[in-house]
């Protein structure tokens, strides 16, 4: 098996030590507003706020060859010309090494004893990219060489940058200083804001125009004025504005040189957007340049960075008797969830960024992951995402993060929808015991005026459900459940419209089992939240929520039990999918994922008997696949599940995020081997052939291929995931069993005796837990009530 990399814990990094990985392997760079996205050779982009109308740098996309943009560097040496991270040139180095970390990307590279450490993050509470370039002479005799940097300018709007380039391409403007260059591209009209490059020392030459750098016809791997060791000082006036600037050094043997470059964005106000006719006011570049103009001030930065992540990876933080556990709780899974609280879905190397919102459903979702770290911002997230609902309860399915707006091209109808608001909030509320965000005032599809409580809004999610049921008293799936792709009431044969919002043929009342098991759990959360003395909700609406939650149990023992597994759905038609009646499609593994964490038919074994089935069927090599036996053709009544190759996706992949669902079912029927063995197989940090899985091996991917598949155990849609915050979940609260309660923690692990003793440090809200737990195999819970300290206890179970 080839290795790439190996983890390095101690300084909570990845470290990979060949550039030609199967996959261009990324990290994230941002805390607050301004976010990097960096491959292992430096690939990527940046932007601010919003990848689509605040992207700075350009990026290609299945490009050819792959990651081609970035943030690059060039040092010619005599007649050699290279790169520290490889790529684009691609020369042959002596040695290269990437390591990503916490918010920070560290790149070396070294040829013919001429050393160049790349330094890349994001300094907090700034809207800049910082890169330290440091040279050092390794050899004996002195260095004559040229640096040059090079960053190619986005035309702002992502999508336009690839549509309307008839005018994209005369618009470009740019403006030149000594040690600066700005993009300043529509800024002369609606734009108040710009892009900079700037660096702490003159540079002895530039080129501001695309083609006058590269040649006409010439790639990223052979610039013309790299080659030949000048520079065009071109000013770019449309086209394709990009910043390289050259640097003329000599060092000395055992010296170094070191250049701190500023990539960054500035918003003026519009009463002081330029400085005189035409130009514009740099002076807040001019400020952030000047504030990391120095070394020490950069360390400082980087330094302030890693206490950041620290801090916030801190608050929860185990030692046990596996490496690869402890590496995945205390370093990539929270960091992980962190990300794609950030992110959403939109920007990665399988988003563009451009084209989706955030999820209404993953957004909810995604706080289970990071509500211990930054409670402020998990409020904030609940806050705005219940605001795109509509007062029957339905919700937009995605919203835009700039404007916050419900996402119209897609709309609502998601039968799943309105149960997450009660997910996620609970989640918030169990963490923070701050039951004051029920009463905040949160407007409907943001209308000003049209604004009702928080617990108002998880009243009508609740009744979305309870009051809207389908033939057999369970609940309509609508475009379609958690399952995008499960889209029962579309019916589409033209390959020009989305399954997800084509509604062909009227009156659809199929129904999901899915939707069923998370009502029943989330009903029953919502009981209880209702019934806590600090919300005191009337005994008769309460009774009512037990009542609909008490309904629907019954109605999937009565319809949704296929004899030996839960049903997945019923179609339009009415005719089941997910039973052993069925040719394909038998058994799903969704339905077994909720039902049996709801625990419907617990008593009569049903929970037991579903999860056997899950482990007996959709069990294989890397994880649980979706569904089996795959669908081998395309059936217009099912829809997009069946629009993709057997194996992948939605279409019998390993779907990872639905794998947490059955393992944490599992934990809670007490089936601790079962619950580890599925753990371990969809965890990367877990020894895996690098190759085949293609992707990270530092984070949960979307989907694994699965069985069916022409090459099972290939990973895609690497970093955001909803996989982040659930195998978070499952892992802290069901597997390590630290479960946070209105007044305090359940303790309550499921974990193989072997592995039975280990220590937790866990931060609740003014509380710290100092927990050693010995599990003896009993199955047995501790509840430790909250109290502001530091608590140091030892715990048998
Ligand atoms: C993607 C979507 C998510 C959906 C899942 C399954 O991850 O972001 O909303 O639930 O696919 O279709
Ligand atoms: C994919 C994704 C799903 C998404 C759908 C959109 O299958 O997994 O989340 O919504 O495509 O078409």
């Amino acid at each position: 098996m080839k290795e790439y990399g190996h983890f390095d814990d101690a300084s909570k990094e990845y470290v990979i030590t060949r550039p030609d990985t199967p996959w261009p392997w990324i990290n994230y760079m941002g805390t607050g507003d301004f976010f990097s996205l960096i491959s292992n050779t430096a690939g990527g982009y940046c932007f601010c706020k919003d990848a689509k109308y605040r992207r700075i740098l350009r990026y290609r996309y299945n490009g050819v060859p792959m990651d081609a943009g970035g943030r690059y560097f060039y040092i010619k040496d005599g007649n050699t010309v290279w790169n520290p991270g490889w790529k684009p040139c691609k020369t042959a180095l002596d040695s290269y090494e990437c390591r990503h970390g916490m918010g920070y990307t560290r790149i070396t590279g070294e040829k013919d004893g001429l050393r160049a450490e790349l330094l890349f993050f994001v300094p907090l509470g700034q809207r800049c990219e910082l890169q330290r370039v440091r040279l050092t002479n390794t050899g004996n005799t002195a260095k004559e060489i040229k640096l040059y940097s090079f960053v190619e300018w986005c035309l702002w709007n992502a999508s336009t940058d690839m549509e309307n380039f008839q005018r994209n391409l005369s618009t470009g403007e740019v403006e030149i200083e000594p040690d600066a260059i700005y993009h300043k591209t529509e800024y002369r009209e609606r734009r108040n804001h710009y892009a900079f490059l700037g660096v702490n020392r003159r540079f002895d030459g530039y080129d501001t125009d695309r083609e006058a750098f590269l040649g006409m016809y010439n790639g990223f791997d052979a610039p013309r004025q790299v080659l030949a060791g000048t520079s065009g000082n071109s000013t770019a006036h449309g086209w394709s504005p990009v910043a390289a600037q050259r640097f003329d050094l000599s060092i000395a043997p055992g010296e170094s040189e070191e250049l701190i470059f500023v990539l960054g964005y500035v918003e003026n106000r519009p009463e002081a957007k330029f400085s005189a006719p035409g130009i514009i006011n740099k002076a807040p570049a001019r400020e952030m340049m000047e504030k990391f103009s120095t070394g020490a001030a950069f360390d400082e930065a980087f330094a302030a960075l890693g206490e950041w992540w620290d801090g916030l990876l801190g608050r929860f933080r185990i030692e046990s008797a596996v490496p690869e556990l402890d590496r995945t709780v205390n370093i990539w899974n929270q960091y992980q969830c962190m990300i794609t609280y950030f992110m959403s879905r939109s920007a990665s190397y399988f988003e563009s960024g451009i084209g989706r919102g955030m999820g209404f459903r993953d957004s909810n979702q995604d706080l289970a992951g990071i509500v211990h770290m930054v409670p402020d911002r998990a409020r904030a997230r609940i806050l705005d995402i219940a605001a795109t609902q509509f007062p029957d309860g339905g919700c937009y399915h995605q919203y835009q993060p700039l404007t916050k707006r419900g996402n119209n091209d897609i709309g609502g109808g998601f039968g799943d929808d309105p149960l997450w608001l009660i997910f996620g909030t609970v989640a918030y509320i169990k963490e923070t015991g701050d039951f004051s965000i029920l009463d905040e005032p949160v407007p409907f599809d943001n209308k000003p005026g049209s604004e009702v409580s928080l617990l108002e809004h998880l009243k009508i999610s609740f009744a979305r459900v309870a009051d809207n049921p389908g033939p057999h008293g369970l609940p309509l799936i609508g475009r379609a459940d958690w399952n995008d792709c499960l889209n029962l009431n579309c019916f589409s044969l033209d390959p020009d419209e989305s399954f997800q919002t084509t509604e062909n043929v009227s009156g659809g009342q199929a129904e999901s089992l899915m939707i069923a098991g998370l009502f029943v759990a989330e009903g029953r959360d919502f009981a209880e939240l209702l019934e806590h003395p600090a919300v005191a909700a009337p005994q008769e609406y309460v009774q009512k929520v037990r009542s609909a939650v008490a309904a629907m149990e019954e109605a999937v023992k009565h319809y949704g039990w296929d004899g030996e597994w839960f049903l997945r759905a019923y179609d339009f038609y009415g005719r089941k999918i997910g039973s052993s009646e069925n040719e394909e499609g038998k058994i799903f593994i969704e339905s077994q994922g909720w039902c049996a964490m709801a625990r419907i038919g617990a008593e009569e074994g049903l929970c037991d008997k579903a999860l056997d089935s899950a482990v007996k069927l959709l069990e294989c090599e890397q994880g649980m696949v979706l569904n089996t036996p795959a669908y081998s053709e395309f059936i217009p009544d099912y829809g997009e599940i069946s629009s993709y190759p057997p194996g992948y996706k939605e279409n019998a992949g390993i779907f990872c995020h639905n794998n947490p669902w059955v393992i944490i079912a599992e934990a809670m029927a007490g089936r601790s081997e079962d619950a580890w063995r599925l753990y371990r197989k969809i965890s990367p940090a877990f020894p895996k052939d690098q190759d085949l899985r293609k992707v990270e091996p530092y984070v949960f991917c979307q989907m694994v291929a699965g069985r069916d598949a022409a090459r099972p155990g290939e990973g895609k849609n690497s970093w955001l995931t909803g996989t982040a915050a659930w195998t978070w979940k499952c892992v802290s609260e069901f597997i390590l069993g630290i479960k946070p309660q209105y007044d305090g923690l359940l303790i309550e692990p499921c974990i193989p005796l072997k592995y039975g003793s280990y220590k937790v440090h866990r931060r609740f809200r003014d509380a710290e837990y100092e927990l050693t737990i010995h599990c003896t195999g009993k199955s047995a819970k501790e509840f430790l009530p909250y109290k502001p300290g530091k608590h140091y206890l030892e715990i048998t179970l």
